[in-house]
């Protein structure tokens, strides 16, 4: 039995949501307005151009294209400035036993990320190798809850959508999973991501008794 296993990027493979959020904290600040984690937690997921607009939404700034445009190149340079010396130790705590398993059952593997950062970031921490197919911010013209990302990882695998498991640390990525009935795991709190159909704090608590009953 081969079931396609769909990874979203950013605080569920590596350590990135942090320096996402760093970037648009200080692109904030320098904005005058307030940006706290809580405010964060509805930009995980999203695309970069609708998170600018989040945070000006949150400010009340009514901005032109142009400094949007700035705003956007800044915030991406600050971000791929904590990137610059990133290597395997930036997979996250459990994630890579997982993946090996899965990879070692047969599995497919796909990646199914709103960034368009996630090809260098997989090649830096070594693991390009182990997926199938990558779906990233390049690909796709519709944000997280829109399921089109992970529509298409389960297209390019040749699976069907309720043979697809989406492992997920945003709400936007677990709505995402859910409409498009694919099995939902979310990677995180438990109390924020509740709509998951399944949650772990983190990849450690997921064992292979687990990952082998999705198999079945
Ligand atoms: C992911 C992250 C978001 C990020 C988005 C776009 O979904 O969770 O925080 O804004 O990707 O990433 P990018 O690297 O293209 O700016
Ligand atoms: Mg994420």
């Amino acid at each position: 039995n081969k079931k396609a296993f769909i990874f979203d990027l950013d605080g569920v493979i590596v350590d990135t949501a942090k320096y996402h959020f760093l970037a648009w904290q200080k692109l904030a600040q320098e904005l005058g307005i307030e940006f706290t984690p809580e405010h964060n937690e509805e930009l995980k997921g999203v695309s970069r151009v609708r998170s600018l607009d989040i945070i000006l939404e949150l400010g009340g700034v009514d901005a032109s294209q142009e400094d949007k445009n700035k705003w956007l190149i800044q915030k991406n340079e600050d971000y791929l400035s904590y990137l610059v010396d990133i290597d395997e130790s930036e997979i996250l705590p459990g994630v890579l036993p997982i993946l090996k398993y899965l990879k070692d059952k047969n599995q497919l593997i796909a990646l199914g990320s709103a960034s368009k950062n996630a090809r260098p970031i997989l090649e830096k921490t070594g693991i390009l190798p182990l997926f199938d197919a990558i779906v990233d911010g390049n690909d796709v013209s519709n944000a997280k809850p829109d399921p089109e990302v992970f529509l298409r990882a389960a297209k390019l695998l040749n699976t069907t959508n309720e043979n697809a498991i989406v492992f997920e640390d945003s709400v936007a990525g677990i709505q995402a999973a859910n409409i498009a009935n694919m099995t939902s795991i979310g990677i995180g709190d438990a109390i924020i991501l509740h709509e998951a159909q399944y949650n772990f704090e983190d990849f450690t608590f997921i064992d292979f008794d687990f990952i082998d009953a999705l198999i079945n």
